[in-house]
């Protein structure tokens, strides 16, 4: 790894980033860390994400955003008091991500004049700093950044100065899933800026949590690629001076595989941030409700939210972030956001105090997606030679790195996942992914217990009808009856 952007460099580059749209100017760092300091601790995204770690609770997060601020606010407020959300989110306008804000300033005014949000999110950048605050300072709970940005070096720039004190996203996580031309090396350094700029903060005495975005596409992604991905850029980050950092897991739907996964994926992330010498970091997870396709029955739905909880419950993840009945339709109203969390916190709450059983297949799982996830990352270190971004890059071009289903071009889509008997998630073929025998025959083996039990060869079929399961009732794709 090559260390932390110099300070005068970074400093260079913060100009030119900061001319990029007029809010820019409002940016200062020290009037950032003397913002910041001046919070209270509650509302501190990663002084709350530790305590919920020491005291082994899952706390509640939604999404939501909408294009004008008074209705954002109240928006939040509602998800603190009647969701009893412990974390808030601003989920960001898909304007912003893609850097258009002449968009997106549109869609603040057609939002005027309609009365209502004619944006999918918050577009903060063009609201710029002291809107931020003002969130900030209407709520009582600590307030992330959620978002799909490729270049959020400036959107980065106004909310931390803003007040928000978490930031969604990285290099790759923001990238293979989210644009379809934008070269690797180019995200990964835009967002190596973002953690020397949250490591600046750090140096100053304040503590910002980054969180990496692991669903990728939502869409069958085996575990094993998702941990790898996280464990990246988790290095990545902390390579900047990032102090807390957030490895994140989409469900898959077995729970044995669920909580196995995250597991699995703390103890190689340890594995590593000690084997690079970063030991004061502290780590935490987040996992996702289901991130594929919902059913649009509300009550089925619930049933799909209620299994996330479950899962994210029983594996003692930090953090959970949760789905709402709305989910096939489109943005939730804020009443429907609320029951999401109401169904959530109803389940994390009667969990509590239950511990998932291991049992062998867990045992045998866990163990499995780790060797997968070391093999994808070792690969990966060595086409690096000493330069992870590099290696990265590399990586994925070889299709050592293979993310299912993503827009990407710098993606080499080789391979495919498909459900086993039990709804666990494998993979069917293989692309360039460094694994050896054991782990193929594993998945091979899994999948072929399916293709039994079906009366067909696991196939592309298989494939198509897993990833309407669950929006369907089920959640291993049954054949279509002739
Ligand atoms: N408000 C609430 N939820 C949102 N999502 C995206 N934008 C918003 C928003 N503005 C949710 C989608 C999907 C996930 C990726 O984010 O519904 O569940």
């Amino acid at each position: 790894m090559k260390g932390k952007i110099d300070l005068e460099k970074f400093l260079q580059s913060r100009k030119e980033v900061l001319a990029t749209w007029p809010t820019g100017a409002e940016v200062s760092l020290e009037d950032g860390v003397n913002y910041h300091k001046a919070l209270p601790p509650e509302k501190n995204f990663a002084v709350k994400l530790k305590k919920v770690k020491e005291e082994g609770i899952t706390a509640i997060q939604p999404r939501a955003g909408v294009a004008l601020l008074n209705e954002h606010i109240a928006l939040l407020k509602y998800l603190e008091k009647e969701g009893e959300a412990d974390f808030l989110p601003t989920t960001i306008d898909s304007y912003t991500r893609q850097n258009r804000y002449q968009e997106a300033q549109r869609g603040i005014e057609e939002s005027l004049a309609e009365g209502r949000s004619m944006l999918n999110g918050f577009p903060a950048v063009n609201y710029g700093v002291y809107p931020c605050r003002k969130i900030i300072e209407e709520v009582n709970v600590p307030v992330q950044v959620r978002h799909g940005t490729p270049d959020a070096r400036l959107l980065a720039e106004i909310t931390l100065a803003g007040g928000f004190s978490s930031f969604e996203g990285g290099g790759i996580t923001y990238n293979i899933p989210y644009a379809k031309e934008v070269p690797l090396r180019k995200s990964i350094e835009d967002w190596q800026y973002v953690d020397r700029l949250i490591g600046y903060y750090a140096e100053h005495g304040v503590l910002i949590n980054r969180e990496s975005f692991g669903p990728l596409t939502g869409t069958l992604v085996p575990p094993s690629i998702t941990i790898a991905i996280n464990i990246l850029e988790l290095l990545l980050a902390v390579e900047q001076g990032v102090k807390s950092f957030t490895l994140g897991l989409g469900q898959c739907g077995n729970l044995n595989q669920d909580v196995a996964a995250l597991h699995g994926m703390v103890e190689l992330a340890e594995e590593y941030l000690k084997r690079f010498g970063f030991q004061d970091v502290d780590l935490t997870t987040v996992f996702h409700q289901w991130m594929g396709g919902f059913p649009q029955d509300e009550a089925r739905a619930f049933a799909v939210i209620a299994w996330g909880a479950v899962a994210a419950a029983l594996a003692k993840a930090n953090k959970v972030i949760v789905k709402t009945p709305h989910e096939a339709l489109g943005v939730p109203t804020k009443e429907a956001n609320a029951q999401g969390l109401k169904t959530t916190r109803q389940i994390v709450n009667m969990l509590k105090d239950q511990r998932f059983m291991v049992n062998e297949e867990y045992l045998l799982e866990k163990e499995m997606v780790k060797k997968e996830a070391r093999a994808i990352v070792e690969r990966t270190l060595e086409l690096g030679e000493g330069d992870l971004v590099a290696g990265i890059e590399r990586a994925f071009a070889a299709g050592v790195i293979d993310v299912p289903f993503a827009p990407s071009r710098f993606n080499l889509g080789k391979i495919l996942p498909a459900r086993d008997d039990t709804g666990a998630v494998r993979i069917l073929e293989f692309g360039n992914l460094p694994f050896d025998s054991e782990i193929r025959e594993f998945h091979r083996e899994r999948l072929k217990r399916r293709g039994e039990k079906e009366g067909r060869e696991p196939s592309f079929q298989m494939v198509i009808d897993d990833i309407y399961a669950i929006g369907k009732g089920m959640l291993v794709g049954k054949p279509r009856t002739k």
